[in-house]
């Protein structure tokens, strides 16, 4: 519908997976299978941060470089801890945030998770801001409810010209690495959802440059259909993301879409 006005996004989520000595030979095997003109698709890997220097070192990757989290905190005595500025001086562009294994596994509330997203925007870096519901909420009828308030929460005091920044990224807890996508009308549903929360609180011209994703068991068999829809711009990608075939259909389809 208003597809114009923004681009299409495939980002991969190698999530801890891989070594970063194994990010050469996948580069340079993704680079030979992609599509040789992107059509205004951008392609993004978002890496453990161990490998962002590796993947920074590839000349003319044509793949921008995107970490999976940053600390809330700016610098100091954070044992442990990887700052925005660090990633960013290993040249990522995009950084995954409030991602349903980090909000389940480490404890990424609703305020770190914002506190996070504003650090980001801080730093340049464009968020990928993750939503979704669990099984449960969505079976008792609180999908909209829920992903309404991770939304609101997540973009808590930022400024429209901010929001417009932001990705988001519409991942269902109950299909992300089970085989289980959600259908083309169950995830156009909910973007479309997101769209209207953005146009309510921001404004049409917000609401319109803003990207959203889907994630959630996306391949290369079901990705056209979900990449047709006309507020999913695009795909965050897990076990996909990891083979050079899969991937490489995933960003073709995207650079159809
Ligand atoms: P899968 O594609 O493996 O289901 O993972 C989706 C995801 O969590 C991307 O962030």
């Amino acid at each position: 519908m208003n597809k114009k006005y923004r681009r299409v996004i495939i980002a991969g989520n190698w999530k801890m997976n891989m070594v970063p000595s194994q990010v050469h030979g996948f580069v340079e095997d993704l680079r030979a299978a992609m599509p040789e003109r992107s059509n205004g698709c951008s392609v993004v890997l978002c890496v453990p941060a161990t490998h962002l220097g590796a993947l920074s070192r590839e000349k003319q990757r044509r793949i921008g470089i995107g970490a999976q989290n940053i600390s809330q905190f700016d610098k100091g005595a954070h044992t442990g801890e990887v700052s925005a500025d660090m990633i960013a001086d290993l040249g990522a562009k995009y950084c995954i945030v409030g991602h349903s294994e980090r909000r389940a596994d480490n404890g990424d509330t609703d305020e770190l998770v914002n506190a996070k997203l504003r650090i980001l925007l801080d730093h340049g870096i464009t968020p990928i801001l993750c939503v979704g519901e669990s099984l449960d909420q969505r079976d008792r009828g609180l999908t909209m409810e829920h992903i309404r308030y991770q939304i609101k929460a997540a973009l808590y005091a930022l400024t429209a010209e901010q929001v417009k920044r932001v990705v988001i990224a519409y991942e269902p807890i109950w299909a992300i690495g089970t085989g289980r996508t959600a259908t083309d009308e169950q995830a156009q549903e909910v973007c479309l959802a997101i769209r209207e929360q953005l146009r309510a609180e921001y404004g049409a011209l917000i609401s319109r440059k803003v990207c959203i994703l889907y994630g959630g068991s996306m391949n290369a068999g079901n990705c056209a259909g979900l990449l047709a829809q006309p507020d999913i711009d695009g795909g965050l990608i897990g076990g996909a993301s990891l083979k050079v075939e899969d991937f490489a259909a995933i960003i073709r389809e995207g650079s159809r879409a």
